[in-house]
């Protein structure tokens, strides 16, 4: 059975996957193709790839599953909201959600315009839940049989957070916060209020956080208690004369680009302090309602990597799995599996151990790019020797290999490489590579069988998608990758998964004791990863990166 599931809500992160009796073959983000950071459009361009990599065409389809429901649901639901006094009845809302439903609906929800694309096809044509589809990205990629699984996000058409109990492939729903009562809208419009894009850059109020103090009162935006949060909706969204409630408790609103002064370092101490308790809260919730203390998380606000960090250092949980495209791109996974729960069948079981599930390309490809672009490369007889070499003497290393990362990390497969040791490399990479914000830390990837000397309650972290903090009397040792409150996200790197990434680091450690890499994602600030090798040529010769791996070939300027 060949099935083949998208996102596609029109709000953000459209992807595709495809998967052929229940084995994920690919999975990509239509922004990496098209070049559209957070492209919401149709997945046309991601939809041919799953097809393209599969060898199929639409004739071959059994199901095409979007993550996504019927147009109306979205459309009542914000009429139920509005009627309610939940979401503000203002021009503009009712305008875009009247758009939003009379786009979606003539669209068929994506399914006429697969038709429109690609031609006739005999697959079924299915809406998934958003929720659901989100869970089961949780459950059937954690691999446990038994799971609590919670989703947080801004919003499915109704829900806001939920929780499922997974048992023998089955997914039980246990309970729904209804939408606007939402972690990811509290955390969005924050995002907003501090001058960054909402939706978008909650990374950047995570990463801020710790330079911000305790104090801040936000206790009439949200509460939390031992029995989930909420979240005064309401308030978040009034803008009554222009300005934003939380303009008026708080001060105005911060210029982006203006400089960050305390106050604002401080509000976002307290946004992400609230964020954490309140996903603290829903997972000992989960734990309590299911009986069952392995837990799976998906949905936007399980990004958070601070919080995941937490929830598993807390001793909450005995084993945590974050699926690493948490986000709406994820959803996509869930709804290519959503075909096996009909008639009480079972979802395919497939723990995820990489997310190397996009495209890839040949050296003869690259080599194609690199003679376009009339550019000197010589072929490297091992390019994991080589780069460690590079990294050793301070080089930044573009490193291109392999297949793309599904999800918004960068897991050694198109990544921006440097030595972590040096102090000023931190400094050194934001202003001459990603342009990006001081405040915003780098991650380490680092040889799973030292991440206990560096970390500490390590745990296996393929994903980048935990926080540990690092061991005191390493943090000297690997600086650049250490956050100003002694914390990191790793990735832990293991042979069997990734043999050639795994080889750099340890070819990394043996000529400097220390087998830890600094690496951030191949990709200039404000645009998506590279995905061809034409994007890294580009993004290479548009930044201060030293050298380019690309395939076996090493470009240098
Ligand atoms: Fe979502």
């Amino acid at each position: 059975m060949i099935t083949l599931g998208f996102n596609y809500s029109q709000m953000h992160d459209s992807s595709a996957c495809i998967a052929r009796d229940g084995e994920l073959l690919f999975a990509v983000a239509e922004e990496r193709i098209s070049r559209n950071k957070h492209d919401a459009g149709f997945p046309r361009l991601a939809i041919q790839a799953c097809m393209d990599f599969a060898k199929v065409g639409p004739k071959d389809i059994d199901f095409v599953c979007q993550g996504w429901p019927e147009p109306h649901r979205v459309f009542t639901t914000d009429l139920k909201c509005m009627l309610r006094g939940q979401y503000p009845v203002n021009y503009p809302n009712v305008l875009n959600s009247a758009r939003l439903f009379a786009s979606m609906a003539h669209q068929n929800g994506g399914f006429n315009l697969f038709k429109n694309y690609f031609g006739e096809t005999q697959a079924e044509m299915r809406f998934v839940d958003h929720h659901l589809a989100h869970a089961i990205s949780a459950y059937s990629y954690g691999g446990a049989d038994k799971a609590a699984v919670v989703v947080m996000d801004g919003r499915g058409a109704w829900e806001a957070s939920s929780i499922w109990y997974g048992h023998d492939g089955r997914l039980d729903h246990v309970m729904t916060i209804p939408w606007p009562n939402s972690l990811g809208l509290f955390y969005a419009q924050f995002t907003q209020y501090l001058g960054f894009v909402p939706n978008s850059d909650e990374w950047k109020v995570m990463g801020l956080a710790p330079y911000g103090s305790p104090g801040v009162n936000l206790s009439e935006f949200i509460s939390v208690t031992g029995e989930g949060y909420t979240v005064n909706a309401p308030l978040l969204f009034d803008r009554s004369n222009g300005t934003s409630a939380i303009a008026r408790r708080l001060g105005p609103e911060r210029t982006p680009e203006s400089e960050i002064d305390d106050s604002f370092k401080n509000i976002a101490f307290a946004v992400q302090d609230a964020c954490e308790a309140a996903m603290i809260s829903l997972v000992k919730l989960a734990t309590q309602k299911t009986g069952c203390r392995n837990v799976c998380l998906a949905g936007g606000v399980a990004l958070n990597s601070k919080a995941n960090g937490k929830i598993q250092a807390l001793g909450l949980v005995d084993h945590i799995f974050v699926q690493p495209a948490a986000s709406d791109d994820g959803v996509a996974l869930g709804a290519v599996y959503a075909p096996y729960l009909d008639r009480g069948g079972r979802l395919p079981m497939k723990p995820m151990r990489h997310a190397y599930l996009g495209p890839e390309f040949s050296d003869a490809e690259i080599e194609k790019a690199l003679v376009t672009y009339k550019l000197r490369a010589s072929q490297v007889r091992d390019v994991a020797v080589t780069a460690a070499e590079f990294l050793a003497n301070g080089k930044i290393l573009g490193w291109f290999q392999g297949r793309m990362e599904f999800g918004p990390r960068a897991l050694g497969h198109r990544s921006i490489l440097a030595d972590p040791r040096d102090p000023e490399m931190n400094g050194k990479v934001n202003n001459a590579v990603k342009f990006r914000e001081w405040w915003r830390p780098f991650a380490p990837s680092m040889l799973k069988e030292a991440a206990s000397e560096y970390l500490e309650h390590a745990c296996d972290s393929p994903f980048m998608i935990l926080t540990n903090p690092v061991r005191p009397e390493k943090r000297d040792i690997i600086p650049s990758v250490t956050h100003v409150d002694g914390s990191a996200r790793p990735q832990t790197v293991e042979k069997e998964i990734e043999p050639l990434y795994w080889n750099l680091i340890n070819e990394f450690g043996k000529r400097t004791g220390v087998p830890v890499i600094m690496n951030t994602s191949f990709n200039l600030r404000g645009e998506a990863i590279v995905n061809t090798p034409t994007d890294a040529i580009r993004t290479f010769f548009s930044s201060g990166m030293d050298a380019l791996f690309i395939g076996s070939y090493l470009v240098e300027k």
